[in-house]
């Protein structure tokens, strides 16, 4: 069996004890990496003076990561720059928070260079490489471009935008060009592979052939949609352990009789917070009779910090947070408590099952992961709710949510309503169905799914 190769801009390390905290996509990858053997290659998270080029080898769980550190100025340039200031806000539809500097652009470039060049010497003749996200997308070209012959698949973990939007990239052709060095280039729905379809053949004048190919000027490719899951059964199993029970009844005892509407975002724009939060806000001002019977608990720990985007949006919930709160809390009741770190996995696990509602409305998002978790933490005879946004990757497979338009505080009240009053039979029936596709379509499946694709075996389908 072939190697495999992961390249990603994180890297996460191989659990090292009981109770690592990873999430989902590490695990699946690690399972991979473990049973084919290979390496998982990506930056440290650290910078050094001068780029030397020196891999970093860690072995543990019978896996070797290789990370290497960049310079300040390319930490500059392409992560806090085109990666988090142009790609990822475009890419998430905020064209309004999109930075376009040439010298993002060299950077993205200079340091895709420096991963092909130092992964490129790691690589052996039948290995499979696999490249993840937005960080990454010409590193296929780059490695191509150094003779590399070997299967090469990329995978989008954020949506595709519509042509319109992408339109406003300069250099949007060059970049999506850039896929074609691919052998396999994967979405995580149909929405975006459409929105990529569209680009190449409306833009590039590519064509659409059978079995998901797609040829430019000569080169054909496979795009599939493949959606990501989580480890639901490792998930079921810590929600019902004695940390999620621990946790569970701090959440119980800190709020007798109250029901539970939980959050839990990354601290990003993309996540909907300040409209959910506005729409909580309205449901305590059209519920007066129910104000003091639920409390919303918002997980947000901070990302991507030094970007100007993460401080405004932060400092914007700090302030609505407080407002709300001031204006209807009473000495015995704290309408939101917004706590700004994150939790172990089992922790959330707890924290989900103990809550009536699970409320993600992300305004837009690739998947969105945190909802198949709350489905997986429930308890069996007496779940909880999903409120989730139509805009979120996840809901064109989780149907039996409470879909919601997360711009609509209107909607975002009456959906609270609607999962508080829902009788339980209705609640079981709609979790029986979410967590039937939680559980099918898991991350072993969807890891499976690429890899199969990726190797070109015969009849390997998308979803
Ligand atoms: C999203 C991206 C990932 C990224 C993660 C955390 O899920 O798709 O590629 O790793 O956010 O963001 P960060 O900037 O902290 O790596």
């Amino acid at each position: 069996m072939s190697r495999l190769i992961v390249i990603s801009n994180r890297v996460q390390p191989p659990k090292t004890g009981p109770g690592g905290n990873q999430g989902g996509l590490a695990v699946a990858l690690l399972a991979a990496l473990r049973e084919q053997g290979g390496i998982w290659f990506g930056w440290s998270g650290e910078t050094t003076e001068e780029f030397s080029g020196h891999i970093n080898f860690q072995q543990g769980g019978g896996v070797t990561t290789a990370t290497i550190d960049l310079e300040p100025q390319d930490v500059d340039e392409y992560y806090n720059g085109y990666a988090n200031r142009t790609l990822w806000p475009l890419f998430h539809y905020r064209i309004d928070l999109t930075e376009f500097e040439r010298d993002f652009g060299s950077g993205y470039r200079r340091v895709n260079q420096r991963f092909a060049d130092t992964v490129r010497p790691l690589i052996e003749d039948d290995d499979l490489v696999w490249v993840h996200d937005y960080h990454l997308m010409p590193l296929g070209q780059e490695l191509r471009d150094r003779g590399f012959r070997n299967r090469l698949g990329f995978f989008l973990h954020i949506p595709w935008p519509p042509a319109r939007l992408l339109l406003s990239l300069p250099s949007h052709r060059k970049l999506v060009e850039t896929l074609f060095a691919y052998d396999v280039v994967g979405f995580h729905t149909e929405d975006w592979l459409d929105s990529f379809r569209d680009y190449v053949t409306k833009q590039l004048g590519g064509t659409l052939g059978p079995n998901d190919t797609v040829t430019y000027e000569g080169r054909t490719i496979r795009a599939i949609a493949a959606p990501i899951g989580i480890e639901t059964k490792e998930f079921e199993e810590a929600a019902a352990g004695n940390d999620a029970r621990f946790a569970r009844e701090r959440m119980y005892m800190s709020s007798t009789g109250r029901s539970l509407i939980v959050g839990v975002d990354r601290l990003d724009y993309s996540k909907g917070l300040t409209e959910r939060f506005l729409g909580y806000e309205r449901f305590l001002q059209q519920n007066p009779e129910r104000n003091g019977l639920v409390y919303m608990l918002q997980i947000a720990p901070p990302s991507r910090e030094k970007v100007n985007t993460y401080q405004e949006i932060r400092a914007n919930l700090d302030a609505l947070s407080g407002r709300i709160n001031g204006e209807y809390a009473d000495i015995d009741w704290v309408p939101i408590r917004y706590v700004n770190k994150g939790f172990p996995r089992q922790t959330l696990a707890g924290i989900y099952r103990a809550a009536r509602i699970g409320l993600v409305t992300p305004l837009r998002d690739g998947m969105n992961l945190v909802a198949k978790e709350y489905v997986a933490a429930q308890d069996p005879s007496d779940p909880g709710v999903l409120i989730l946004s139509s805009f979120a990757g996840a809901a064109a497979q989780l149907k039996e949510a409470v879909l919601v338009n997360p711009y609509s505080a209107e909607e975002l009240s009456d959906a609270i309503v609607k999962a508080l009053e829902m009788p339980r039979a209705e609640r079981i029936r709609r979790w029986e169905a979410l967590i039937d596709n939680v559980r099918r379509e898991d991350v072993f499946w969807w890891c499976d799914l690429f890899l199969a694709a990726l190797r070109g075996d015969a009849g390997a389908e998308a979803a």
